[in-house]
């Protein structure tokens, strides 16, 4: 069913597209083959039946809420995220910003018990929650990165969730929470933010993830959005009992541009907190960013460049949220001007 309704922003256009959802339990070719179309059509689906225990999601979104729900002088001892930590409004080191607030994590477990001193009266209680809860998306996520191996015909099928799963991982975890607009907001033309028609405002504006593949959950309060390019936007409703999965910029790559790594932004709701917890599966910092030899081919040659993500990250970090990095790794800059 697609149906366009009023636009909230210029000239863009929300249509209802039913992403596609994937049920895992049903493992096998047919699964493999679904993923392999879902992440080259939208770069983006649902994941249900997905094995992540309820207790475990439960236990994370309480920690989360906890967090989120104290005095903002409590948060800022957690803060600032440089990059890792308590963050407001300021999104990475750019001038971007939204109505959010989040907790950023490298997955790297030294790291989480450390953080969690500054972030909870009971840190050990917090850390063993963080962890337990990355252990399980992380599973999630080789599992579905060996299914898109597969089913892209890679004879090694751990080709990719091997990246995300070496010890030196440079995987992230983030907690983002998008409080509503408060109902004496200014609202005036000179107001930092985009306000919406219904009272949305931006949350976390128009981007790509740059890692490997994103594992998202949200609690039941809607807000994101896919882009389907050309300013049309696809609102993805919310569902607790899914894990929304994307591609990242690096997969992108990886695929020789076989998958997309989509383009995703957040709105707050107009009355009810939004809090979503992701997962950003990365390599290590010194990883080689190529494609496997199977989905190179005459007609289809390397449409980038080898790059490590230590340099792709560098890039990310000079340049602004929603702009578009991987252009600068083509094999064949010229090509990039024709298209
Ligand atoms: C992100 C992101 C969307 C959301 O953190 O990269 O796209 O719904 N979040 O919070
Ligand atoms: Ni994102």
């Amino acid at each position: 069913m697609v149906v366009a309704s009023p636009n909230p922003i210029g000239s863009e256009k929300l249509i209802a597209v039913e992403v596609p959802i994937i049920d895992l339990a049903a493992r096998g070719p047919k699964v493999a083959e679904l993923i392999v179309k879902a992440s080259q059509e939208y770069g983006f689906f649902k994941v249900i039946n997905h094995g992540v225990p309820e207790d475990v999601i439960r236990k994370m979104e309480e920690e989360s809420f906890n967090f989120f729900g104290k005095p903002a002088s409590e948060k800022k001892k957690a803060g600032p995220a440089q990059p890792f930590g308590y963050g407001c409004k300021n999104i990475g080191f750019n001038g971007d910003m939204g109505e959010v607030e989040y907790l950023l994590f490298n997955t790297n477990p030294h790291c989480i018990s450390q953080r969690s001193e500054t972030i909870s009266n009971d840190p050990t209680k917090f850390s063993s929650a963080v962890s337990g809860y990355i252990q399980a998306v992380t599973d999630l996520a080789c599992e579905v990165l060996d299914l898109m191996a597969e089913g892209l015909w890679v004879q090694n099928t751990s080709v990719f969730s091997s990246l995300i799963t070496h010890l030196d991982s440079d995987s992230v975890f983030r907690l983002n929470h998008y409080p509503p607009p408060l109902k004496d907001r200014d609202t005036s033309p000179s107001s930092s933010f985009q306000i919406h028609h219904q009272g949305n405002n931006i949350g976390f504006g128009e981007h790509s993830d740059p890692q490997i593949l994103t594992i998202l959950r949200s609690n039941d309060v809607g807000g994101l959005q896919i882009c389907l390019g050309d300013g049309v936007w696809v609102p993805v409703p919310p569902d607790p009992t899914s894990f929304c999965v994307n591609v990242g910029d690096l997969l992108q790559a990886m695929t020789n541009g076989r998958f997309v790594s989509v383009r995703h932004r957040a709105l707050t709701n107009s009355d009810k907190p939004r809090m979503s917890m992701a997962f950003f599966g990365a390599p290590p910092l010194h990883a080689l960013i190529t494609s496997p030899p199977e989905v190179v081919t005459p007609e289809r040659p390397s449409l980038y460049r080898p790059f490590t993500w230590a340099e792709y990250k560098e890039i990310t970090y000079s340049l602004r949220l929603g702009d578009s990095r991987l252009n600068l790794f083509k094999a064949c800059p010229d090509k990039e001007a024709q298209e």
